[in-house]
């Protein structure tokens, strides 16, 4: 008997506090279930908690303030993240620099040399990649007659006379940036890739 007695209370007290914690009004703003879930245990890189009594009634820190302040008055503009070194230069996903030529600036990227070695490997995988990315317009033998190069039009057939000697770099340059009615695709293609792709034009598209 006691036993249900127990059990019968207790559910009664559970009952009874969650129908309290459903009420917030005015200074009550009702009690939170699982308060981490609201508030990031772990630093979060750009905002900080600078109330310093946030979860202060589970509180264990030496200094009286809550669990959840972790204001930081060194860093600037109240982040917890330490911001970059002065010219700190950022890398793309494939640990290259950033290509900071823009479209127009063709001249300048024709000096740029491949800075992939050539091998045979490089050359395999320069071919998958022209047949994902420049087939559909240029064709599988470069010569401008992909099927979605002809509703286009106008594709350059790579192993045309003024396309044969162009350098490395206006290719990777035409490619990552775009040309006249050929799209940009900087976006969708690793930097490092785009160069295969060069030396598989280079290599087996014009000297065929
Ligand atoms: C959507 C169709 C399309 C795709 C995809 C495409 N191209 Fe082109 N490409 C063109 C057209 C159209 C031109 C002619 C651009 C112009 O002069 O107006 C061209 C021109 C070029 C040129 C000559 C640039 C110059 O200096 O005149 C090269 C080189 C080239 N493409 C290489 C590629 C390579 C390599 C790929 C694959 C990464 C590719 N293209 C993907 C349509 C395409």
């Amino acid at each position: 008997m006691k036993i249900r007695h127990s059990i019968y209370i207790a559910s009664l007290a559970g009952l009874a506090f969650g129908f309290a914690s459903c009420g917030a009004s005015g200074d009550h703003p009702g009690y939170e279930y699982a308060p981490q879930m609201y508030n990031s245990v772990a630093y979060e890189p750009l905002t900080q908690i600078i109330n310093e009594n946030e979860g202060s009634w589970l509180s264990s820190r030496e200094d009286g303030k809550g669990e959840f302040f972790n204001s930081n008055i060194n860093n600037p503009y109240r982040m917890n993240m330490r911001e970059p070194v002065p010219n700190t230069v950022p890398r793309t996903k494939d640990g290259y620099l950033p290509y900071r030529l823009k479209a127009f600036e063709l001249e300048a990227a024709a000096e740029i040399e491949n800075p992939i070695e050539l091998s045979d490997k490089v050359l395999a995988e320069g071919l998958v990649l022209y047949g994902q990315y420049c087939s559909t317009c240029h064709g599988a033998g470069g010569e401008g007659d992909g099927r979605a190069g002809e509703v286009i039009g106008g594709v350059a057939n790579l192993k045309g006379g003024a396309y044969i000697n162009l350098p490395e770099g206006h290719i990777f340059h035409v490619i990552m940036k775009g040309k006249g009615r050929m799209g940009a695709h900087g976006s969708q293609i690793q930097q490092e890739r785009i160069w295969k792709i060069v030396h598989y034009v280079k290599q087996e598209i014009q000297k065929q």
